[in-house]
C-alpha cells in the first residue's frame, strides 16, 4: 500500500489525479448508501411491529403519523419509500461504478502508451534484449493488471469503510452479539489471508513468467511454421506448447482455487454464529420472538451483505498481492520514462556536409567489434563497405544511423562534436540486410509510417517501376494496394528487398544506407539494382550513399572503399 501511494505520481497525470480525488469522495458515498439500504427494511419492520430499536428511537412526530395511519396505508407508504430508496441507491451506485471503469480505462491507456513509448526510448540493443513475449505480455496484460491494482486498493478502502459502517450500525441498533459475529468473521478472514499470502505472491511471480513464455511460444511457432512442417516437428512444438500451457493453467487454477476458499469458510462461520445468537436470545435470554424480529432481521440482512463483502475484501487483498507484481513491472517502465522524457529534445533538421567517427570503439557485451577506428563521410560520397561475414559491417551501419551508440570515441557532424546521432535530426534512410515489412499494402510499406491518405501514390508507382517491382506486380497480380502479409510472407525474398530499396528512396534522404540489398536476388537482378543505385547517385550528386557488400567486385564503382575486418575499418581506396 505504501509502495502504491509513493509511486502514484508516476501513474497519474493531472486530469487523472482530479478524477481520482473526486472518486475518493465516492468511496464514502457507496458504503453510506449501502448501509441505508441495509437498515431500511428493519426500520419499517420495527415501526410496523411497534417494537425494537428503530421504533424506540424514532422522533415523536413520526410515531404520531404512524399511529394515525391505517395498516394498509402504512404498508403502501413503506413499500413506496423502500422502492424509491433502493432505486436511487442503485442508480447512484451504477453511476459511480461507471466512473470507476472510466478512470480504469484512462489509467490503462496511459500506462500502456508509456510502455510502448519506452520501447522506442530504451535503445535498440536493450530493446532487442527483451523477448517479444515479454513485450506482448507487458503491453496487453501487465498494464491492465497494474491499473487494476490501483483501483483495487481504492476498492479495498471502500469495502473497509463499508464494514466499519455495518459494524457501527449493528453496534448502535442491535446487540453486541451481532458485532461479535462480524468481528469473528473479520478475524477469520485476516487469519486466512495471512496463511496463504506468501503462496499467492509466489504463484503470481510464476504466472507472470508463464505468460511471457507462452507468448514467446506462439511467436516461435508462427515464425517457424515452414521449418516445422518440413522437418515434421508438429508434435514436438505442440507438445512444448502444451507443457507451457498446462503450467500456466495449473498456476491459474491454484490461484483461483485459493481465492475462492475463504468464501466458503466465512459463510459456514457466519451461519453458525447467527444460529448461535438466535439460540442464545430465545433459549437462554428467554426473549419473545416478536421482540427480537427487527433486530434479527437487521443482523441477517447485515450478515447477508457483510459475508460477500468480507469475502470480496479478502479476494481483493489477496489480489493486491498478485497485482502488485504487475504494478512493479510497469513501474520500471514509468520510472525510466520520467528520466528519459527530461532528456529528449528533437533538434531542428541539419543538412549533412560531413559525418565523422573518430577513434571509436564498440563491443557487444564482451565481444569487441571495433577498437580505436575512424570512419568518415562527406556530401557526394559513394562509399562501398566490404569484408567477410560477421566482422561488423552491419554493426557499423547501426552506429551510423544512431541505432547503437559507440562506447568510446567522438562523433563530428559538420565538424561540430555531437553526443548522439540519434538525437540530431538528419535525413537518413536505410535498407537493411533482412528488411521487415508491416502487414499492410505494398504502398504503405513503401511510404513507411505515412497515413494512407497522405501517401504520394505517383511517387510510389514510379519507385515500383524503378526498383523493378512492376514486373512482379503485374504478372503475379499484386498491385500497390495488395496486402503483403505478416512480415511480407506473401512475397518473395527478392520482392521484399526491392520494397526496402523503394522505401529507402521514398523520403528523398541525404544519406542512404544499403546493407547488402541484393543478397536475395539473382545475378542479373543484382546488377539491375546496383546500376539503379548508381543512377540515383549520378542524378543526385549531393547525396551520400553507403553500400555494403560481401564482395569487392560489386562495389568497384564506389569512390571510397572501406574494408571491415579484424576489428578494423581500413580505407582501401579513395577517388
Ligand atoms: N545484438 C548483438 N549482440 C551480440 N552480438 C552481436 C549482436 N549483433 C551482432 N553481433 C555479433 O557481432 C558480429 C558482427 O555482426 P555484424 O552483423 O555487424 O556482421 P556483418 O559484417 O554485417 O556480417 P554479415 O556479412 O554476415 O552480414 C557478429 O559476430 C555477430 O555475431
Ligand atoms: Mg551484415
Amino acid at each position: 500500500m505504501l509502495h502504491f501511494i509513493k509511486n502514484l505520481d508516476l501513474f497519474l497525470d493531472k486530469k487523472l489525479k482530479i478524477q481520482l480525488i473526486f472518486y475518493s469522495v465516492c468511496l464514502f458515498i457507496i458504503p453510506l448508501l449501502e448501509t441505508i439500504g441495509i437498515s431500511i427494511i428493519p426500520i419499517f419492520i420495527s415501526l410496523y411491529l411497534k417494537e425494537g430499536f428503530f421504533y424506540d428511537n424514532s422522533p415523536i412526530y413520526i410515531i404520531d403519523t404512524i399511529n394515525n395511519l391505517d395498516v394498509n396505508k402504512f404498508l403502501m407508504l413503506s413499500f413506496l419509500i423502500i422502492m424509491i430508496i433502493f432505486f436511487l441507491k442503485n442508480l447512484i451506485i451504477i453511476l459511480i461504478h461507471r466512473f470507476h471503469l472510466l478512470i480504469s480505462k484512462s489509467l490503462t491507456s496511459k500506462t500502456t502508451i508509456s510502455v510502448v513509448r519506452d520501447f522506442f526510448d530504451k535503445g535498440y540493443l536493450n530493446f532487442k534484449d527483451i523477448t517479444i513475449g515479454q513485450k506482448l505480455r507487458d503491453i496487453t496484460i501487465e498494464t491492465k493488471n497494474s491499473s487494476k491494482s490501483i483501483m483495487n486498493y481504492l476498492s479495498i478502502c471502500q469495502d473497509s469503510i463499508f464494514i466499519i459502517f455495518i459494524l457501527t450500525l449493528l453496534f448502535t441498533a442491535s446487540s453486541s452479539a451481532s458485532v461479535f459475529i462480524i468481528s469473528i468473521l473479520i478475524i477469520i478472514s485476516i487469519l486466512l489471508f495471512f496463511s496463504y499470502s506468501a503462496l499467492m505472491k509466489k504463484l503470481s511471480i510464476a504466472l507472470i513468467s508463464s505468460r511471457k513464455i507462452l507468448f514467446n511460444k506462439v511467436l516461435e511457432i508462427s515464425n517457424l511454421m515452414r521449418e516445422i512442417k518440413v522437418f515434421k516437428k508438429e508434435d514436438f512444438f505442440i507438445g512444448e506448447f502444451n507443457k507451457e500451457l498446462n503450467k500456466l493453467l495449473s498456476r491459474d487454477f491454484k490461484k483461483l482455487f485459493l481465492l475462492s476458499m475463504p468464501k466458503h469458510i466465512t459463510e459456514i462461520a457466519a451461519v453458525f454464529l447467527i444460529l448461535l445468537i438466535i439460540v442464545n436470545d430465545i433459549f437462554f435470554n428467554k426473549l419473545n420472538f416478536q421482540t427480537v424480529i427487527p433486530q434479527l432481521t437487521l443482523v441477517i440482512i447485515a450478515s447477508l451483505k457483510a459475508i460477500p463483502l468480507i469475502n470480496a475484501l479478502l479476494v481483493k487483498v489477496s489480489l493486491a498481492k498478485s497485482l502488485k507484481i504487475s504494478n512493479k513491472v510497469i513501474l520500471k517502465y514509468l520510472k525510466r520514462e520520467t528520466n528519459i522524457s527530461k532528456k529528449i529534445k528533437i533538434k531542428k533538421y541539419t543538412q549533412i556536409e560531413t559525418l565523422k567517427l573518430e577513434n571509436f570503439s564498440f563491443r557487444y557485451k564482451k565481444k569487441v567489434i571495433f577498437k580505436n577506428q575512424n570512419f568518415s563521410l562527406r556530401r557526394g560520397d559513394f562509399v562501398g563497405i566490404y569484408g567477410p561475414s560477421g566482422e561488423g559491417k552491419s554493426t557499423l551501419l547501426d552506429i551510423l544511423i544512431g541505432a547503437i551508440k559507440i562506447d568510446k570515441g567522438s562523433i563530428y557532424l559538420n565538424k561540430k562534436k555531437i553526443d548522439d546521432i540519434d538525437k540530431v535530426n538528419l535525413k537518413i534512410s536505410f535498407a537493411s540486410q533482412n528488411p521487415k515489412l508491416i502487414n499492410a499494402s505494398l504502398k504503405e510499406n513503401i511510404a513507411f509510417g505515412q497515413e494512407l491518405e497522405k501517401i504520394d501514390v505517383k511517387k510510389v508507382k514510379s519507385l515500383v517501376n524503378m526498383v523493378g517491382l512492376n514486373r512482379n506486380v503485374s504478372s503475379k497480380k499484386i498491385g500497390i494496394n495488395s496486402n503483403v502479409g505478416d512480415d511480407g510472407n506473401k512475397l518473395s525474398g527478392g520482392q521484399i528487398q526491392r520494397i526496402a530499396i523503394a522505401r529507402a528512396l521514398y523520403n528523398e534522404p541525404e544519406l542512404i544506407i544499403f546493407d547488402e540489398p541484393t543478397s536475395s536476388l539473382d545475378k542479373s537482378n543484382e546488377k539491375i539494382i546496383f546500376d539503379l543505385i548508381k543512377k540515383i547517385f549520378k542524378n543526385k550528386k549531393n547525396m551520400i550513399i553507403v553500400y555494403v557488400s560481401h564482395s569487392f567486385s560489386l562495389i568497384k564503382k564506389a569512390n571510397k572503399k572501406y574494408l571491415v575486418k579484424n576489428q578494423k575499418i581500413t580505407l582501401v581506396q579513395q577517388r
